[in-house]
Parts: C-alpha cells; structure tokens; sequence
C-alpha cells in the first residue's frame, strides 16, 4: 500500500525539532516560521509539554468517554481561566474541522434550524458541514453541496443583515482572521455589529478561533480584541501542540442532551494532558505578551522592509501578533522558495503570492531578525537577477 497522493510536497524531510528550529534527516538546521500550519504553539519539544505527555503515556493514554476523566474537567477549568470564558462549557474532539461540526450541530439543535451563514474567502475544514461552509468550491464534493448555506462578504453589515433578516438562519460562522485565505481580520467595528445583530435575531454567532486563537494574536482568542463574546467559539491547531485536539466552547445559554454530540476519541487521556500542559506553559512562560511584542517587531521591520523597497516587492502586509501575511508582487513570488530552500526557513503559503508567518508563540526577537534579513537577502538575490 501507498499513500493516498493527495498533498503538495516539500522534498525535506524533519526528524528532530526543538524550540522554533526544525533538523531534516541530512542533520540540516532550519527556522520555523510555519508552525507545522500553526499548530506549535509553546515551541517543539518543550521540555515540560514532553515531561507531562510521557508521563500520562506511562499511567493511561486512553480509556471511552463512558468513564469519568478528571483531566477533561482540569483541561477545561484551566481553559475557562485563561480564556476568560469561565461559565462556558467545553466539548472535546480530535480537529479543527471537528470543532467546527459540532458547533454547526449544536447550533442548528437549539434553533430548530439548517441554513448557515458564512463569509466569502472562509475555511472552516474539510468535513461534512465544515466544508460546506468552506469558500473553496473545489473541495466541496456534490455529496457536501446539498447543505443550507450562504456565503457575503467579510465586513459587509448590510448583506448580513439581509439575509438574517429571512429568519431562516440557525448560526453565522466566521473566522477570527480568515488564515487559509491570507490573513485577513474582519474589522472589529463588523465584529460588534454582527454580534448585536445575532442576538436580537435569536442566530448563533460562532466564532472559529482554530488558526487565530490560543494566543497567536496576541489575546487568547483574536475576536477579544474587539470585546464580543460569542455563542460557540472553536478551538484546534495550537491547542495540543501538535497532539491532535479540538474544543467547542460553548455558552451557558445551550442546554446538554445525552447523546446529542460524541466522539471515541475526543479528549482521552493523552490529550488532555498534552492540552493541559500546553495551557500552563502559555501563561506560566507569558507567551501571550510575548506573542503579541514578537509580532509587533516582526510587523514593524515588515514595515520598513516594505518603504525601503516599495510596492513593486511587498504589495501589502497585514495581521496582528503572530498570524502575519505578506503579499509579494508577482516577480518576487520566488522569495517562499527562496527563502526554504536557500535560507532554510519555513513559512506558510496562501493564494500564489502570500507568505504566511505563524511561527511558534515563544519566538525570540534574535529568531526574527533571522527570519527578516533572510527575506532582504531573497529580496536582494530577485531584485539583482532582475537587473
Ligand atoms: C480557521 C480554520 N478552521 C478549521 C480548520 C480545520 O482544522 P483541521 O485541519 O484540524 O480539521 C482550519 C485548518 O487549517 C482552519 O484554519
């Protein structure tokens, strides 16, 4: 058997991490700017995060969700604390997509109804109602097609209001800043509008915080810079640090049925512990605070970056904390490759021409000043075979 060919693949093989560095199998050193898709959150290989997680291994990895798991109850205790979402409740799974299922699901169980409103440019994941709610067309397959939803575009209160107005809609689901899409932030203005706009309308507002939250912008989840509190908020990617976990946090307003939502997997015993150390080391090591200035030094050296060569290099560059985006004018698209296969460091990709920055929370300033004139030296190295 082979694997299922479906992945674009880079030619470097990893073997070994640490902090925000990552060794392919030839022993080569390389800067991670990528996260693994911002799913190292507190650093590879922290030595607490692997402390906690082999010592759960050696007591008990796994046992059903028809057991009483305490770590499950500490997991969200902590959760609650360090979100400020104390009086929610959470619901564990294994994915982003996961997340985002169950948040449709709950959603549509306490409205009674099915339609869904989504934005234009959105990724939600590739499961059945998540993708339906994904902008994507291409990976949304016939069998997805046949679920109740409409895309407008991010920032337009008027279109929203339109259609919510039909009293068809069950919830609203956006993304804290749309990451798939290139790093783009919904304005927070928007934000407070679609959230007064969904409860006098007796909608669900869901936020997707599985890219932009677990303090990669900067606060826990990046829709608290605008001071909503929405229904449902979904959680994954730098929840467990690369051990596959997703959260639904959920407001006090739904009621629990048994039975109502389940999983096999969700929240076992390895993957609380690995959750839980993730938390700890978040707020014991600030990485918060220090996400959002490691951000604003890579955001201000963009910046300069970006008047020293204008826009026929950098078109624009957007993102708050470590979630950042950077159009690249089309001759200087090869700075990615560049910048993997000569400078070794990985980013993140999006459309042809955005390089995408999410690099683990404790990145130092000195890791940024690498990452930055490595991109000046792709720059340079375009710009000179161009003359
Ligand atoms: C905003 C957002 N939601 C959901 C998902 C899906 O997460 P997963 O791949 O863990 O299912 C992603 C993945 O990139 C995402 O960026």
């Amino acid at each position: 058997m082979k694997a299922f060919d479906v992945y674009k693949l880079w030619p470097i093989e990893p073997v070994k991490a640490e902090g925000c560095s990552v060794w392919d199998k030839d022993g080569v050193k390389y800067l991670d700017m990528y996260g693994g898709h911002a799913v190292i959150s507190v650093g590879h290989a922290h030595p607490v995060y692997n402390k906690v997680v082999k010592d759960q291994l050696d007591k008990i990895s796994f046992y059903s969700n028809s057991v009483i798991n305490s770590l499950q109850t500490e997991l969200a205790l902590k959760l609650g604390k360090v979100s400020g979402y104390e009086n929610y409740s959470l619901f564990l799974s294994n994915s982003g997509a996961e997340a985002n299922e169950n948040a449709l699901k709950l959603a549509s169980f306490h409205t009674g109804k099915s339609k869904i409103l989504a934005f234009k440019g959105a990724f939600h994941g590739r499961s059945s109602g998540a993708v339906a709610v994904t902008d994507i067309p291409k990976i949304v397959s016939p069998f997805n097609s046949y679920h109740k939803v409409e895309f407008v575009p991010v920032n337009d209160i008027e279109a929203v209001k339109s259609c919510l107005n039909s009293g068809e809609y069950a919830a609203v689901i956006i993304e804290g800043i749309q990451g798939v899409a290139g790093i783009y932030e919904p304005e927070a203005g928007f934000l407070r509008e679609l959230s007064e706009l969904t409860k006098s309308c007796g909608v669900v507002l869901i936020l997707d915080e599985v890219q932009s939250g677990y303090g990669r912008t900067g606060k826990f989840f990046a829709h608290q810079h605008a001071g909503i509190k929405p229904d449902i908020i979904t959680t994954a990617k730098g929840m467990g640090n690369g051990f596959p976990i997703g959260g639904t946090l959920i407001s006090p307003l739904f009621v629990p049925v048994q039975g109502m939502l389940g999983t096999t997997f969700g929240g076992n015993h390895l993957a609380c512990a690995a959750a839980t150390a993730v938390l700890d080391i978040i707020d014991s090591g600030n990485l918060i605070a220090k996400a959002a200035e490691a951000g604003d030094y890579l955001m201000d050296k963009l910046a300069k970056i970006q008047e020293r060569y204008g826009k026929e290099v950098i078109l624009d560059i957007r993102g708050r904390g470590l979630m950042i985006g950077i159009d690249m004018s089309d001759k200087y698209i090869p700075v990615r490759d560049s910048l993997l296969f000569t400078e070794k460091i990985f980013t993140g990709g999006a459309k042809s021409n955005i390089i995408r920055l999410l690099p683990p929370l404790n990145i130092t300033l000195e890791e940024c000043d690498v990452f930055l004139e490595s991109f000046v030296r792709c720059v340079e190295k375009i710009k000179n075979e161009q003359k």
